[in-house]
């Protein structure tokens, strides 16, 4: 190939810029040009009035200072458009007129929908894994994963020391949508008493015993990490809960919130509970060097994929070497924790 293009899509991941930097600086060297699209697949659509709101060639300066930036230069976008097939077509006539011959994808699994959908039509793609989810099965992990744990630890340090101090538990959400790998690593680094996951099935009854059990063991806080996506695994009946205690009458069942779960639990384990929900800040940031170095390996090897004609998969890390993956298994999740680390921090805490 001579030409190929570039995008980020789907929620940003610190190390997508050290990845956009080594697509680009590896594909210079190879003697193919790059063209950056911008917002994900919208660039692709050129929905903008201006095209170079769309994308922009890239030279090895565009690159420039990028590899420690967390974000995404080139911006990313949820295009939901591209979802359906005359935007897809729509989209390769655009790259063909641009000349440009493959498209690497950085994104998560709904990315990787994506590229797929534009390989189904005879498009060639490559998927780089870049979530902070660490949810897509293939790969060992994904760009940005590191950066946002070592996030969430410093998060989870710092509410450790007022937890301590008070003498309080603490329910602290972690991003990671239907996968419980953030919450899993960051209760483990952090000496977490309890870890609430989507792939497990939990009660408030058990976490308020675990509170009550912790207090009888002498312990001054308990950090309970909770995945984002951990509240449709929940199992009680929190409104019959609700309704037999006056001070939780007011909690809609419908919207349960982390704070509401930390009310239920203070109620029935008499012992003074806080929630913190970390949201953004585990998408920020500069990438950490596991994140840095993940990011130029893939990157560059998407770019080489491409200049030997190979495309229509992801690449990633199996065993520390560089693997591919048909792009349509590479999109599935993994679906089950990771049982040895769960038991770990049961056994540790
Ligand atoms: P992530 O890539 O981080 O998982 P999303 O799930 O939001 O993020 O997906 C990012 C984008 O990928 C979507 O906004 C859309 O443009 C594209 N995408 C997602 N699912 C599909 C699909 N089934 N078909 C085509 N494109 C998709
Ligand atoms: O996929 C990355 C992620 O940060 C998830 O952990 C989270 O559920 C989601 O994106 C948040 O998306 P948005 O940026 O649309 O709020
Ligand atoms: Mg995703």
């Amino acid at each position: 190939m001579k030409r190929i293009g570039v995008l980020t899509s789907g929620g940003d991941a610190p190390g997508m810029n050290a990845t956009i930097r080594a697509v680009v600086r590896a594909a210079l060297k190879n003697e193919m040009s790059v063209v950056g699209f911008k917002r994900g697949y919208n660039g692709v659509l050129m929905t903008s009035k201006e095209q170079t709101d769309d994308f922009t060639m890239m030279t090895s300066r565009s690159v420039s200072d990028k590899i420690h930036r967390g974000g995404t230069f080139l911006m990313t976008a949820r295009c939901l458009e591209f979802k359906e097939r005359p935007y897809q077509e729509k989209a390769i006539s655009n790259l063909k007129l641009l000349g440009v011959e493959g498209l690497v994808c950085i994104g998560g699994d709904g990315t990787f929908h994506g590229a797929n959908a534009l390989k189904q039509l005879g498009y060639p793609v490559i998927g780089v894994p870049g979530t902070i989810d660490n949810d897509l099965a293939y790969t060992e992990s994904t760009i940005g994963f590191d950066t946002a744990l070592n996030t969430a630890i410093e998060c989870v340090n710092k509410i450790r020391e007022t937890s301590d101090s008070h003498e309080r538990a603490s329910i602290i959400t972690v991003m990671g949508r239907n996968c419980g790998d953030i919450a899993i690593h960051t209760a483990l680094a952090c000496g977490a008493e309890v870890v609430i996951i989507p792939e497990k099935p939990w009660t408030v009854e058990e976490l308020a015993d675990q509170v009550r059990w912790g207090v009888m063991k002498g312990k001054r806080s308990m950090i309970m990490v909770f995945a984002e996506g951990a509240i449709h695994s929940l199992k009680s009946d929190v409104a019959a809960i609700c309704k037999k205690h006056d001070s939780l009458s007011d909690i809609s069942v419908d919207h349960l919130t982390s704070s509401q779960i930390a009310r239920i639990i203070e109620t029935l384990s008499g012992h003074e509970t806080r929630a913190t929900v970390l949201g953004y800040t585990q998408r920020g940031g500069s990438p950490t060097a596991a994140d840095r170095i993940l990011a130029s390996r893939l990157g560059a090897y998407a770019s080489t994929l491409l200049r030997d004609d190979i495309s229509g998969v992801a690449v990633g890390v199996r065993g520390g070497s560089l693997i591919t993956e048909p792009i349509e298994e590479a999109m599935n999740g993994r679906g089950t924790a990771n049982e040895e680390l769960l038991a770990l921090i049961d056994e540790l805490s």
